[in-house]
């Protein structure tokens, strides 16, 4: 496996692969590595023929210092992993490399951002935004894979890769779960044990909300409210941030529950905060992120 630090170095290979009229896939990661990493990364590693895992715990995401300075960093192991699974390419920059002295250029997908995520954590998606064009324009990918458990942030990036004419396909992951149904992430290692137990009452919430949209109710505050109070006795320990239902694909909350929608959550607790989401087609019966492998 290739890594490369220097985004100049990583930018040159991609141009070599690319004469060559071979296909890239990336990744991108904040590191940590898991099992739903994984299957983004396997998925890449089937439609291309040079896979490119970046790990890149980006500062300017993060609205809290706290998030930042605990966000775990475990790059050997990742290495490691990524070897496992036959990647070509590992890119880790450094922060002085992607944000040196002078840096001055942001990238914001306006709207979108304002409820869920953006309203909660603000300059987030500028952030992210901001980084991901970085990524793209470093290592040339002809598509890049995305987990729908950051469902926000997978439409806020398809809608900066179609407003700004970027020439690569935004691929979509369905939300990988522990077998308890808490959904993976890299935050998770950060949990007590009782936390933990706890954490599985933001997946059982957003099946009590689709179970009721699927029975027929259409009011959003009424699902939202039973939510709320549903993960207040189920998770004591944390504090729920928001519970939405937004539409699909601008991201506004709803006053009515028609067509594809995004429920949505975020529960703080002491130890980190986690988010989950379902994105459901109530006409269908369907839970769209749940089964799109
Ligand atoms: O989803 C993440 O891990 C990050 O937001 C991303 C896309 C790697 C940008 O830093």
């Amino acid at each position: 496996m290739f890594v490369f630090h220097s985004p100049k170095e990583m930018q040159i290979f991609a141009n070599q692969v690319r004469k060559e009229g071979k296909v890239i896939g990336f990744v991108p990661t904040m590191g940590a590595l898991h099992e739903g990493h994984l299957r983004l990364i396997r998925k890449a590693r089937r439609e291309s023929d040079i896979t490119v895992v970046s790990v890149f715990v980006n500062p300017i995401q993060f609205d809290d210092p706290n998030d930042f300075s605990r966000y775990p960093r475990t790059l050997d192991e990742d290495r490691y992993k990524l070897e496992m699974e036959g990647v070509q390419v590992l890119f880790a920059p450094s922060a002085e490399d992607m944000y040196p002295p002078g840096f001055s250029t942001f990238v914001e997908v306006q709207n979108l951002d304002r409820y869920m995520e953006g309203a909660h954590r603000p300059g987030h998606f500028r952030g992210v935004t901001t980084v991901v064009l970085k990524l793209f324009n470093i290592v040339k990918p002809h598509f890049a894979v995305f987990g729908l458990k950051d469902a926000q942030q997978y439409y806020i990036v398809k809608r900066m890769v179609e407003d700004l004419n970027l020439d690569l396909e935004i691929v979509p992951h369905e939300t990988v779960r522990e077998p308890d149904g808490l959904a993976m992430s890299s935050r998770n290692r950060l949990l007590s044990p009782e936390s933990r137990k706890q954490a599985t009452a933001l997946y059982r919430a957003l099946k009590l909300g689709k179970e009721m949209i699927f029975s027929g109710e259409r009011d959003p505050w009424k699902v939202k409210d039973e939510i709320r109070k549903f993960l207040e006795r189920e998770a004591p320990l944390g504090e729920v941030d928001y519970v939405e239902i937004a539409s699909i694909p601008d991201l506004q909350p709803v006053s009515e529950i028609e067509g594809k929608v995004l429920l949505a959550l975020a529960v703080r607790f002491p130890e980190a905060r986690l988010i989950d989401n379902f994105i459901l087609l109530p006409d269908d019966k369907l839970v769209w992120n749940e089964k799109i492998g």
